[in-house]
């Protein structure tokens, strides 16, 4: 995730693009960028670091022209720093664009252009869009055509913004599965990531449809589809937000609108990943002795993937709390072990700490992270990104899901190498996965009646969280979300477990939580709650049978999917009850006392 603002009008576009990049620090803040041009030069100044250093460090107030492009980046391909910034350009200097999103073919394109004489500067998948519009300018043309059949060329997602010398009244903005809005003014025109960025000067703005691309003047835009070249008509809002509010898309809390991103995230996680997951998945099928080590909900991404790869591979992972492990693992590490390592910021101390202690003791280190560039990716031999984008609440909501995307992404891989599952059911699961952002679309349709959940349960003191197999992670997790933001005590547990002891904590009208979609523990998980609710507790059921509608107070109805795939969907309910009671409570779920985004002390 990045942050795009053009301006094309009669104002310093630099002072308008630096106040907009501000207002999309929120969506990325590696480093930034800004292009403007100026007599039929084009002015490129970009660094790694945060907006406010670099606009004293660069000069960004100093760049003239009124017509630029500004980026904030979150960094996907290539290591956050001066050369990888966006603007990206080509050979000539005379196309620079900006890109929010992932180019999936970007290596071939980069091989073929590399052949036809194009010279890089940067590792990132953006630059290639530049020389690929370049080569396409050789057959003549139109810039305009020439842009168009480059980006038909590309696989991924991509929001755009593009400026060319040889054009000195326009700018362009692309979008397909990354966004992009549009901001008409009065003899000024904007183009943004999000609305916040130009709100200041107009609310009349125009969404961008994936496949759309438009061409801004100062006086004028028109909207055109990319696959056919013709002129679409696009209806214009008027925002009615605040600022503050627009920043969060309208969501009162960063929470909420990450736990709204997640088909959006998944989708990313899924798409940059495709083209590497094999071989990824080649390396952890050479070792027998697999640990995972993590902390919190990166732990419990850990503990799903377990289930995964003990069903689909036959290979059990230990998976360790990280600062445990570091204690006490030591003399079980050698060269024929892989250590996996989850961690979305990347640098989590302990989890840190397990991974040099892996690398000191020879083991291979592959490591899960959302944030490239962060330490971890730089102490792994191998990293594999979430792609989830910057995640402000300090709770993990869409790091989790997209973790989690990609652990099911690899233990099908692994199967796939070790030959350990039929491949009519791998291919079945993998069209599972590929629907999961439908199915979360689907669930957060519950969100108002969560809603009318918490209001009845706000004042309870204790929740269970039961569940049973590939669950007991979910349930473990969903009582993780509620003690961080409501301040309630929650405890997540395996159902049988219940038996031995906590049953006896159990009283009328105490919440159970129980995470029981149809697999094969489905009639155990029943005859847990029957127990719990012999003893008079609350029971709030998560399932897709019509079972549990006897046995539940409340069901929240969920759809049907592979039971290995639940674990990404049936978390979400969890996230938003947890999100509610916590809000309903006068808590500030983005900012949970005592808590910290990232840990990064022992
Ligand atoms: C809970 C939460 C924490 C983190 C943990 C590890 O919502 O966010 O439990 O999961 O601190 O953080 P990372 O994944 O950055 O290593």
């Amino acid at each position: 995730m990045c942050g795009i603002i053009g301006y094309i009008g009669d104002r310093n576009a630099c002072e308008v693009i630096v106040k907009g990049l501000k207002r999309l620090e929120y969506r990325g803040y590696d480093s930034a960028g800004i292009v403007t041009e100026n007599r039929g030069s084009l002015f490129v100044k970009k660094g790694a670091g945060r907006i406010d250093e670099l606009t004293g460090k660069l000069g960004f107030l100093e760049m003239p022209g009124k017509r630029g492009i500004g980026h904030t980046r979150w960094a996907t391909h290539g290591v956050p720093n001066d050369t990888n910034a966006h603007p990206q350009t080509d050979c000539t200097g005379r196309i620079a664009l900006v890109h929010n999103g992932i180019i999936e073919n970007f290596a071939e394109l980069k091989d073929e252009l590399l052949k036809k004489g194009h010279s890089f500067k940067s590792d990132t998948d953006t630059e290639v869009i530049a020389h690929l519009i370049e080569e396409e300018l050789k057959s003549g043309g139109s810039f305009e055509e020439a842009m168009r059949k480059a980006l038909l060329r590309l696989k991924g997602s991509f929001a755009l913004g593009i400026i060319y010398t040889g054009e000195p009244d326009r700018l362009y903005f692309v979008r397909n599965e990354s966004p992009l809005v549009l901001g008409i003014g009065d003899g000024e025109n904007f183009a943004a990531s999000d609305v916040p960025a130009f709100l200041e000067y107009t609310n009349k703005a125009i969404f961008l449809d994936d496949r759309e691309y438009a061409v801004l003047t100062k006086d004028s835009y028109v909207v055109k589809n990319l696959d056919t070249g013709e002129v679409v008509e696009k209806p214009v809002h008027e925002i009615e937000w605040t600022l503050e509010m627009a920043e969060k898309a309208g969501f009162p809390h960063f929470m909420l609108k990450e736990i709204y991103e997640q088909p959006r995230a998944i989708r990313d996680a899924l798409h940059g990943n495709a083209g590497t997951m094999r071989s990824v998945a080649e390396e952890v099928s050479k070792y027998d002795r697999i640990f995972i080590v993590a902390m919190g909900t990166s732990y419990h991404a850990g503990l799903v993937a377990k289930y995964l790869f003990q069903r689909l591979t036959g290979k059990v992972p230990i998976v360790e709390d990280a600062s445990e492990f570091r204690y006490e693992f030591e003399n079980l590490i050698d060269e024929n072990t892989l250590v996996i390592a989850i961690t979305q910021s990347g640098e989590t101390a302990d989890t840190l700490a397990a991974m040099k202690l892996a690398k000191r003791r020879g083991a291979k280190v592959l490591a899960i992270v959302n944030v490239v560039g962060s330490m971890a990716t730089r102490i792994a031999d191998l990293t594999v990104y979430t792609h989830a984008g910057p995640e402000i609440g300090v709770a993990a909501t869409k790091t989790y899901t997209t973790q989690l995307a990609v652990l099911t992404m690899l233990a099908i891989e692994t199967a796939r190498v070790l030959g350990t599952a039929e491949e009519r059911y791998l291919e079945s699961l993998e069209e599972g996965l590929q629907r999961v952002p439908e199915l979360i679309e689907d669930v957060l349709r519950h969100d108002e009646s969560l809603r009318e959940l918490a209001e009845g349960l706000k004042d309870k003191k204790d929740f269970f969280y039961i569940g049973r197999g590939i669950s007991v992670p979910t349930a473990l997790e969903g009582a993780l979300k509620l003690k961080e933001i409501s301040y309630i005590h929650a405890e997540g547990l395996s159902a049988g477990e219940l038996k031995h002891g906590p049953l006896a904590l159990l009283e009328e009208g105490v919440p159970v939580v129980a995470i029981a979609p149809r697999g094969r523990t489905f009639d155990k998980m029943v005859s847990n709650i029957e127990e719990s609710k012999a003893r008079g507790a609350y029971i709030i059921s998560l399932g897709d049978s019509e079972d549990l509608r006897r046995v539940s107070d409340v069901l929240v109805e969920m759809p049907r999917m592979d039971e290995l795939l639940t674990p990404i969907v049936y978390v979400v309910p969890l996230q938003l009850l947890a999100y509610h009671l916590a809000v309903l409570r006068g808590n500030d779920p983005d900012k949970p006392r005592n808590l910290a985004k990232s840990v990064t002390v022992e």
